[in-house]
């Protein structure tokens, strides 16, 4: 299954570059951005762990805010487009390819921040990457962990849609209509689900594989590795997110994804 899950990135490599780098993430633009670097606050001569970092599109922001930036992700291909992006623009990044839950070669208490942006839902082995993110924190360091909200995230159960937003017109996925309300009929399920990145603004569609847990989960697991919880932010639009992109304006009422701080107590 672990196999799977990395090939599905693998494949998706160039697929996803094209749709974080030309801006058609809307989400990560207008409202999960904005969020995360507010909770992070003054990053300058901070040393960073951006793990799962992908073609490295927050890691050069990141970088660019004045942080020492490492980047890691198990995906070869994610790598190599971060690295070829390094050599094009230098920003003092190093990137290594590694499998979260074994960050091989790096020490103890090395980082004074580690991020996980959006993708600790995409972990298999949440325990293990938590660990691993406990033991490179320093003492006092923190994590911003990003994920979709597991109370209203989008969830398919046989081809038909258990949870997430309900729309005026439900069978166009073209003309979807107004977004109603988000209905949530399975939120204590967990386990393995695919996600089919098919929206219509995107170049190349493509598949990747996620897992679906609960709020309990989640903090359960920072707590067992001695991350405790000191903020949480669930991310709304700005005024010029909504005029971005003005179908944000469903998540001032319900919001899409939840970022915590979780500062490591221990060791
Ligand atoms: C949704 S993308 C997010 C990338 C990046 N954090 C961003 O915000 O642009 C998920 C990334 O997680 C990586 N990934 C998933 N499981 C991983 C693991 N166990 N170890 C390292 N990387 C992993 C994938 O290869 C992919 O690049």
């Amino acid at each position: 299954m672990a196999d799977e899950v990395k090939a599905c990135w693998e494949d998706s490599a160039e697929a996803w570059a094209e749709f974080v780098r030309t801006g058609k993430d809307l989400s990560r633009e207008c409202f999960n951005n904005p969020s995360t670097f507010a909770m992070l606050g003054d990053i300058h001569g901070k040393t960073l762990l951006d793990v799962a970092c992908g073609e490295g599109y927050n890691s050069r922001l990141l970088a660019k805010r004045g942080a020492k930036v490492t980047g890691i992700d198990f995906s070869a291909r994610m790598i190599g487009l971060a690295k070829e992006e390094e050599s094009i623009e230098p920003l003092g990044i190093e990137y290594h390819n590694l499998d979260a839950s074994n960050l091989k070669g790096i020490g103890d208490s090395t980082f004074d921040i580690v991020t996980c942006l959006m993708v600790y839902m995409d972990f298999e082995d949440i325990e293990g990457v938590t660990r691993e993110v406990a033991r490179v924190l320093k003492p006092r360091g923190f994590a911003i962990i990003s994920m979709p909200h597991p109370c209203f995230e989008m969830s398919w159960q046989n081809g038909k849609k258990v949870a997430g937003w309900v729309f005026e017109n439900e069978g166009d996925p073209l003309n979807r209509g107004r977004p109603l309300y988000v209905k949530q009929s399975d939120y204590f399920r967990t386990g393995r689900y695919e996600i089919n990145w098919n929206m219509p603004r995107l170049k190349t569609h493509f598949r990747t594989i996620s897992f679906k847990r609960t709020l309990t989960d989640y903090v359960g697991v920072l707590g067992r590795h001695g991350l405790y919880v000191s903020d949480l932010v669930e991310p709304k639009p700005s005024k010029e997110a909504l005029a971005r992109d003005p179908s944000s304006e469903k998540h001032l009422r319900v919001p899409e994804s939840i970022i915590f701080k979780a500062v490591k107590v221990d060791g």
